[in-house]
């Protein structure tokens, strides 16, 4: 029998309004509940940023320094990472959904580094995105590249089908060999990108203005890693990039090539979540990292 509507039982709250709370992201607050609900996921609500693990690499490169076996180089890393960025093959075959960390599902391909890279396609359903219970689908997008229209073209579908399912789309900037990499390149793909319906973008750290780049971008960028380089110079890269504006990392080859990957990627956590400078998150580094060398 249903409760009967006793008025004086019941607590209305007359005098309190109801919260109407904002949304943490820049640029999201006009999105639907399921897609601010995945960007939450992907995106820490209490730093407002994001430690992605990318090695979605394989893609186009196969089996990259690193990530040869996924299963033993990567696995370890997962409870650091905040999203994991990949392919649906390696999500399927390596990654155990107990796991229950936001998944970007690499969401473009065709190439591979021995053809013209820019050439990609839409190489995932839209159905296999909603069964992989994905947070987002990420498509590279080549400005001034041979076959840029058509990659802009790839993102634009993503985005009507992501948004007819609630799930955003990363716009993955990728730069060709001969390109410059400098801030004025940046704003112009990054934002093209944005105009164009990407809920978020991956861009490079640039030395010179990327304030620029972050304050013109009307949606979250997050910066990929790059090459190798030094520890250091890396949580250099990411710190300078979270204090100039972007929502935290996508990183890769920083992170699975480090001598101690375990180590590098919670220091990345730390300048990307706590502020913490690039000398202090190093020294977290060294001792993380010599603390697995004595338990080994
Ligand atoms: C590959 C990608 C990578 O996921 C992205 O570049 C991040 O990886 P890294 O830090 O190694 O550059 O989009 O195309």
């Amino acid at each position: 029998m249903p409760e009967a509507d006793v008025k004086e039982l019941k607590s209305f709250y007359t005098e309190i309004p109801q919260k109407t709370e904002g949304f943490f992201l820049k640029g999201c607050g006009s999105l639907d509940w399921g897609m601010k609900n995945r960007m939450a996921r992907i995106f820490n609500p209490l730093s407002g940023r994001t430690v992605m693990l990318a090695f979605d690499h394989g893609y186009f490169q196969g089996p990259t320094t690193g990530l040869e076996r996924i299963d033993i180089t990567i696995l370890p890393l997962i409870p650091y990472a905040d999203t994991l960025m990949l392919t649906r093959g390696i999500l399927r075959s390596i990654i155990p959904a107990s796991a229950n960390k936001a998944i970007v599902l690499r969401a473009s391909g065709g190439p591979s580094i021995l053809k013209e890279m820019s050439e990609e396609e839409i190489a995932v359903d839209i159905d296999d995105c909603i069964r992989l219970n994905v947070c987002a689908m990420a498509v590279q997008v080549f400005i001034g590249g041979e076959f840029e229209k058509q990659s802009v073209m790839n993102m634009t579908k993503l985005v009507d089908l992501g948004t007819r399912y609630g799930i955003p789309t990363l716009a993955v900037t990728a730069v060709g060999k001969d390109m410059a990499r400098d801030a004025r390149y940046f704003r112009l793909a990054t934002r093209m990108c944005a105009e164009l319906g990407a809920h978020y973008i991956k861009s490079y750290y640039v030395e010179e203005g990327f304030e620029t780049v972050t304050a013109c971008c009307p949606v979250p960028i997050v910066v990929a890693g790059g090459k190798k380089i030094p520890e250091l110079d890396a949580l250099k890269m990411a710190y300078n990039a979270v204090q100039q504006g972007a929502s935290g990392v996508d990183m890769g080859r920083n992170i699975f090539q480090s001598d101690s990957p375990t180590a590098m990627i919670q220091a990345v956590r730390a300048v990307v979540h706590d502020n913490e400078t690039p000398d202090k998150a190093y020294d977290l580094y060294n001792t993380l990292k010599n603390r697995n060398e004595k338990s080994r």
